[in-house]
């Protein structure tokens, strides 16, 4: 483990050990540092669904002149984000949706990052969340997807087997109605159709069970 998340980690030591546990099992299985790194310097983030709040904690505490605006619509997760993290001075919690943020800083943002939330959300409603998440954006301002990739193997399958069991069954993670995985190709394209330039695509799932992916596109 990097010295990035072991530092990060030690502000959630003070959650329930459920919640450690969460957080921990999060770090392990997930490249949140890959994410983490692509945020320009000093840039205005928006975070949408931020969950616990590990990443954009790892956000601020990479470049502490960044600013993080992490929004989740779940208060449960929220609750525990700000306890753990909400006293860094450059990350701020807030229960809402990216519709939410748009109404209180359209365009505001140099970035946005959104990390396994999209596959959570019914698959017709992707393309109107990913325009929010343009709306946050001035032009030119990046956008850094995380997903896992709909690519037939072993880990897509596995992936929503895992993540049926943490949404239908023990109800840790809030799903809109959806647990849908896309291929590369089509959430390429969607993005383009939502006003964005790739950038670049990054496979991030080697030496994890799941099949991480992370798009860099630009707000055209
Ligand atoms: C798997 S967690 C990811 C948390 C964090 N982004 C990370 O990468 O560690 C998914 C999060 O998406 C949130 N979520 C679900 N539906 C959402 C929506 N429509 N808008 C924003 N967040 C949503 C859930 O509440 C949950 O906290």
């Amino acid at each position: 483990m990097s010295s990035l998340t072991e530092t990060t980690l030690k502000l959630f030591s003070v959650l329930p050990p459920a919640e450690r546990f969460h957080v921990r099992a999060r770090a392990l299985s997930a490249p949140l540092e890959a994410v983490a790194w692509r945020v320009p310097r000093g840039a205005v983030v928006a975070e949408v669904g931020c969950g616990h709040g590990l990443l954009s904690a790892m956000i601020a505490t990479e470049d502490r002149s960044r600013t993080v605006y992490a929004v989740d619509p779940d208060p449960r997760k929220v609750k525990w984000a700000e306890e753990a993290a909400g006293g860094l001075p450059n990350v701020h919690f807030e229960v809402a949706t990216v519709e939410r943020l748009v109404a209180q800083r359209p365009g505001g943002f140099d970035a946005a990052v959104v990390s396994d939330v999209l596959y959570l959300l019914p698959r017709e409603q992707w393309p109107e969340f990913l325009r929010s998440v343009r709306a946050l954006l001035h032009l030119g301002g990046r956008f850094l997807l995380k997903e896992a990739e709909g690519n037939r193997s072993w880990k897509h399958y596995k992936c929503l087997a895992q993540e049926w069991v943490m949404v239908k069954l023990l109800g840790r993670t809030k799903a809109g109605g959806g647990l849908v995985l896309e291929p590369q190709d089509t959430v390429v394209a969607l993005l383009q159709e939502a006003g964005f330039k790739l950038r670049e695509v990054v496979e991030l799932d080697k030496g994890y069970t799941t099949p991480h992916i992370l798009y860099v596109a630009e707000a055209a």
